[in-house]
């Protein structure tokens, strides 16, 4: 097994670290709600609806700051022993990811201001410039469905990689991301 040990062949800790913390908060918006959905009304059926927003939320914030770091951070280079072809689709998946995963808070933020909802920070919270329009939410609300889930067929993309590299190829790449 080829192992990265060296600098050079991780992402940086602060990389590292948005890696992780935007995955948690992905697991998070998905497992809420779809738990959240199944509940009757009651406490905690809004406090999961109202913590997948604000998850959702802070996933963007975290992926614009992501994006900046990477701007000023190159990642380190993909293992020599992927083809040009193999290192061509992981770059597509990586651009699918990013794409995706700013589209899917976006529109859930169009969809809570469209319902005049608000999303909540704890210290503070934003409200809706929109007044509430449940009718024109209902196709905003098919379209943050639709993009979610292609998120969530792209992270088991993601993940079926990871895993194949680790123990079919066994180049050892999730150390890049450790
Ligand atoms: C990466 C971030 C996010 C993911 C993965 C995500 C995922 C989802 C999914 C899968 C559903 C539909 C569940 C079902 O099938 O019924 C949903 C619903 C919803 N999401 Fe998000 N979402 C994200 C971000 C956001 C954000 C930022 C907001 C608003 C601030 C938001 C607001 C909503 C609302 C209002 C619903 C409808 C809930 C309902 O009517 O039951 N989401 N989200």
């Amino acid at each position: 097994m080829t192992d990265v040990h060296t600098d050079a062949q991780r992402y940086d800790k602060i990389a590292r670290l948005f890696h992780w913390a935007m995955a948690l908060l992905i697991a998070y918006a998905a497992a809420s709600i779809l738990i959240g959905d199944e509940l009757p009304r009651g406490a905690l059926r809004t406090f999961l609806s109202t913590t997948h927003r604000t998850a959702g939320a802070l996933v963007l914030v975290l992926l614009a700051l992501r994006v900046i770091w990477r701007l000023f951070h190159k990642p380190p280079p993909l293992p020599s022993t992927m083809t040009p072809f193999q290192q061509k689709m992981a770059h597509f998946g990586h651009v699918g990811l990013y794409v995706l995963m700013a589209l899917v808070p976006i529109v859930g933020v169009a969809l809570t201001f469209r319902r005049g909802g608000t999303i909540d920070f704890g210290l503070f919270e934003i409200v809706s410039p929109l007044t509430a329009d449940r009718a024109a939410s209902k196709p905003i609300k098919e379209v943050h469905e639709l993009v979610a889930y292609a998120l969530f067929a792209l992270v088991g993309v993601h993940l079926a990689a990871a895993l194949w590299h680790q123990f079919v190829v066994r180049d050892n790449i999730m150390a890049r991301m450790r």
